[in-house]
């Protein structure tokens, strides 16, 4: 099936009329058959992909402010933390290794307070993830495992504070510690009308001499529908904004790990938080797992989104390409990916359903979707057809109904495309200029047969110029400009268009702390720092096409165009079988405003009115920052003098969504 044709010659009344404005450029005519439904597309069909890159998690979207909250972000010197000497005070700290909090945290931080001068006492502080953000009138919670030395008998305070300590936002005292491990908990509450500022750290004081001991210090501002261990407000709602069918997680290379040793360990991120070491992620830093098996699930499930759940198949990533051993090697893995899976969506009466009951989750999540691996064409040993099959085998025999996707897709070479089971779909990568997406987008999935295993585009993004792996990338801004949002516009019109085979397709990456040394790859759709959020063209892009979709993709045709000649518009139509109403999206890449006739056929009636909700700019490399945040966002027109037929121009690079009702 080809969804769209670019046919020259019909339409040719409106075109020979001369209808558009004289300085508009003829861009033809679109004909959409609102009754010829040419594909389905479910609410799956846009989602979400997401690993820990670039800080998404620690540093993003999971709440938590202390960076190095168990001290094993490095194993000599306590990074993140240092040493507060009130004067005429004298302390230090080390990590220390003895008598640890339990058998998963090892490390503690040892403050030896040696003198208590008059003011302030002694203690640590912790710099959090580029700053504490501060607000006005907000409640935080702190904790902390503490122990302390026989000869140690005063307390401890905890604050939020300004860097020199001259201003403490927030403070309250713990009077007494114990010889042994115990938690303490304490609320601080900062005053209203304060200027918000992340130029603060975290600060526990002990206000007598003596030794301490201190494991799993945390400070958690309020967080998303209150979830306790949850995630960022402002990020989540910029995430709900976009409307996403699912979340794809966890990752990317952050489930493969640099090595076996270092994959994504799930099962060691459940249970309490005291019993999460964190693992060394592959994107330069540790990951603490906070943001663990269940977080996601529940992540998702508060986006009403489903989870997409990829399972480590035996591959790490390169330079070492570690490979599991097709066959009994393999086999415990197998047997932990099904474990997962039982976790996500087995019954209260099964081993790891029990277990999510016991996390606090007994109703199972509904799971569709599991993907084996990631990108594993890049396995040198070319074992990933065996290996998919022993997977493939062992989830279908237990779970008939879940659909496995290879990590072998169209996009790769022939020699690499090997199936000894046919996928149920294929996820395909792609990150392209915005120039080649533009190119590829109104023809790249028209070909592809119709027979094969469904598509899942997985990853992809449009870059302006530098490849997002380059280092020369760190120069831009996070976020990219309008240049590379009109290549993923027109990407996604392409799929859109062929969702009779693409069933899921996600941006990659989501978010990007942006601080210095916080990112890793650009661009992606969602920056911050500890205070605030933007998105970038970009993300609007994606917001706009998640929102506006309706249930069915329907016919259209462009005409009035000379014969072989490329269209100067992106164009898709979707419609919403319930309420009638038609979504044309439109992308004029070039800098001309282009003219186009749009005929509706299929409907016994068209609105006069409607809306357009329209991104744009004269210029291309426009962008959103966070000091300016709102700088290129889309805005949405009443319009009329809609019709069966109708003419309206696209502005020069702009991206379009015409809402027309229709019965
Ligand atoms: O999205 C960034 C990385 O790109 C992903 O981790 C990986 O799957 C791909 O190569």
């Amino acid at each position: 099936m080809k969804p769209q044709f670019w046919v020259a010659g019909s339409c040719l009344g409106a075109i020979m009329l001369g209808i558009g404005s004289a300085d508009a450029s003829e861009a033809g005519c679109l004909q959409i058959d609102a009754n010829q439904v040419t594909a389905q597309i479910g609410p799956m069909f846009s989602g979400m992909m997401t690993e820990e890159i670039n800080h998404s998690y620690d540093g993003g979207l999971y709440a938590e402010l202390i960076q190095n909250r168990v001290f094993e972000d490095n194993a000599d010197i306590p990074v993140h933390w240092s040493v507060v000497q009130g004067a005429g005070s004298v302390a230090e700290m080390a990590l220390d290794h003895a008598k640890p909090l339990n058998d998963q945290l090892t490390t503690s931080l040892r403050l030896t307070v040696k003198e208590v001068g008059h003011e302030g006492g002694a203690g640590i502080a912790n710099d959090g993830y580029w700053g504490i953000p501060v607000k006005p009138a907000t409640t935080y919670r702190a904790s902390f495992y503490a122990r302390a030395s026989d000869d140690f008998s005063g307390a401890v305070t905890a604050s939020i504070a300004s860097p020199d300590g001259a201003t403490v936002y927030a403070q309250a005292a713990v009077d007494h510690l114990s010889g042994e491990w115990k938690e303490y908990t304490v609320s601080l509450t900062t005053p209203p009308g304060i200027k918000p500022t992340a130029d603060a750290r975290f600060v526990l004081l002990a206000h007598s001499p003596g030794t301490l001991w201190f494991d799993l210090v945390s400070l958690f501002p309020p967080t998303w529908k209150d979830r306790p261990n949850g995630n960022r407000i402002d990020l989540m709602q910029k995430l709900a904004d976009m409307k996403p069918g699912f979340l794809r997680f966890p990752g990317g290379n952050f489930l493969e790990g640099s090595s076996i040793e270092t994959r994504f360990p799930w099962k060691k991120t459940l249970g309490d938080l005291s019993t999460r070491p964190g693992h060394p992620g592959c994107w330069g830093y540790r990951a603490s797992d906070g943001l663990g098996m269940l977080e996601f699930l529940e992540w998702a499930e508060d986006l009403n989104a489903q989870p997409v759940l990829a399972v480590y198949a035996g591959y790490s990533l390169p330079p070492k390409n570690e490979v599991v051993k097709p066959g009994p090697e393999l086999a415990p893995y197998v047997a932990d990916a099904l474990d997962e899976i039982e976790y996500v969506m087995g019954a209260t009466n099964t081993t790891w359903g029990a277990r999510r009951a016991e996390d606090g989750h007994p109703e199972p999540f509904k799971l569709t979707y599991v993907e084996i691996g990631n990108e594993d064409w890049f396995d040198p040993s070319g074992s990933y057809d065996a290996r998919f099959t022993q997977f493939f085998d062992a989830i279908k025999a237990k779970y008939p109904q879940l659909q496995c996707i290879s990590t072998v897709g169209n996009e790769q070479p022939e020699s690499k495309r090997v199936h000894s089971r046919v996928p149920d779909a294929v996820d395909e990568h792609y990150y392209r200029s915005a120039e080649d997406f533009e190119q590829e987008a109104p023809t790249r999935f028209d070909h592809y047969s119709r027979q094969g295993p469904k598509i899942f585009v997985g990853e992809w993004a449009a870059y302006e110029d530098v490849v997002p792996w380059s280092e020369k990338s760190w120069r831009q801004p996070p976020t990219s400009s309008l240049k590379a949002a009109l290549g993923d516009a027109a990407w996604m019109i392409g799929m859109e268009r062929n969702a009779d085979i693409i069933v899921m397709q996600c941006y990659a990456p989501l978010l990007v702390n942006i601080n210095r040394g916080a990112r890793q790859w650009r661009p992606d759709l969602i920056g911050y720092n500890a205070l605030e959020s933007y998105g970038g063209p970009s993300y609007y892009v994606n917001a706009m096409f998640n929102t506006n979709r309706g249930d069915e993709v329907v016919h259209t045709a462009l005409s009035g165009l000379a014969a072989g000649a490329t269209p100067a518009l992106d164009c898709s139509a979707t419609k919403d079988s319930a309420t009638g109403m038609l979504y044309i999206k439109v992308a004029n890449t070039t800098p001309l405003s282009q003219s186009m006739r749009v005929r509706i056929e299929g409907v016994k009636r068209v609105s006069s009115r409607g809306f357009d909700v329209e991104l744009g700019s004269s210029q291309l490399d426009v962008n959103n920052s966070m000091s300016n945040p709102g700088n290129i966002v889309p805005t949405t027109h009443k319009i009329k003098g809609l019709g069966r037929e109708f003419t309206r121009e696209f502005p020069p690079y702009s991206v379009t969504v015409l809402k027309i009702k229709t019965k």
